[in-house]
């Protein structure tokens, strides 16, 4: 029976890689998006033009109360019509957005708004989708290279990037009777349009990355949606509860 992914921020960067790579092993797809409804409906044309299904719905992580149940109420009721039962197989909690400013300057509101989209809004999300994964199934949350290497004025972002990866865990172990395996992928630099596409963007940057990295360059979101995609694959059955930090070697 095919397999169905959903992956949240599927319209731009990693997720929409993750997304391509995944119809390209012959998933179906959903994605959400914040804003970008076009970007979002491009990626939905390249999945079809894959050969898989694809759908697009809006969800702001920022808004898990209330506005979660219109998008868990949306998608069961696709899946219900596309595949004649509201479940799936995967879920991929990507969306985010970044964040730098130090601690004494942090306001309550982006302190918030951080602790909303990456982790209140990736924890409940994940409790309201539950039900609807199939046995056997799996999540994978993304992190950042930054829960491991410590710069300045990452602490809302990075803080909140832990979070995650201890949920992950008690998440893995808690989830032990349906076989679903829960991971955490923890991208270094990658370029996309993350912050001000700031390490695409900005030779500093790149160069500083560069400098840094094993490999000698930043990442691309190819570079990490082939692993996202590998996890959802039963040759990945055996991995769970694990943090994979996927960054060409960076701050080894
Ligand atoms: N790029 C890096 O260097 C890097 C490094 C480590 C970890 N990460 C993590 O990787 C994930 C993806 O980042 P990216 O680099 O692919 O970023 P990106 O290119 O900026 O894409 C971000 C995606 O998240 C969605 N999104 C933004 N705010 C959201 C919200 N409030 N609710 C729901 N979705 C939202 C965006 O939707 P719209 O298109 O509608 O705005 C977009 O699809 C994030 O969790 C990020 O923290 C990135």
């Amino acid at each position: 029976m095919t397999k169905i992914a959903i992956i949240t921020g599927g319209s731009r960067g990693i997720g929409r890689d993750t997304a391509l790579q995944l119809a390209r092993k012959g998933l179906d797809i959903i994605i959400t998006y914040k804003s970008s409804e076009e970007e979002a409906s491009e990626v939905v044309s390249v999945i079809s033009e894959i050969g898989s299904k694809a759908r697009a719905f809006q969800l702001d992580l920022g808004k898990p109360i209330g506005t979660f149940d219109v998008f868990i109420s949306n998608v069961s009721e696709y899946l219900k019509k596309t595949y004649g039962e509201a479940k799936f197989d995967y879920l991929i909690n990507n969306g985010g957005i970044g964040g730098h400013t130090s601690v004494a300057e942090a306001s309550e509101e982006e302190f918030d708004l951080m602790v909303n989209v990456h982790f209140k809004g990736v924890y409940f999300l994940t409790q309201k989708l539950l039900p609807f994964i199939n046995n056997k199934g799996g999540i994978v949350n993304i992190s950042s290279g930054l829960t491991r290497r410590t710069f300045p004025n990452t602490s809302t972002y990075a803080t909140v990037k832990g979070a995650v990866e201890v949920f992950t865990r008690v998440l893995a172990a808690e989830l032990n009777e349906k076989k679903i395996r829960v991971n955490t992928v923890a991208p270094g630099a990658i370029q996309t349009d993350f912050n001000g596409g700031v390490t695409r963007d900005d030779p500093k940057m790149n160069q500083a990355v560069s400098s840094i990295t094993a490999l000698g360059r930043p990442g691309l979101p190819e570079d990490v949606g082939g692993v996202i995609a590998f996890l959802c694959t039963d040759n990945a059955y055996w991995i769970n509860g694990q943090r994979l930090e996927v960054s060409g070697g960076m701050a080894l």
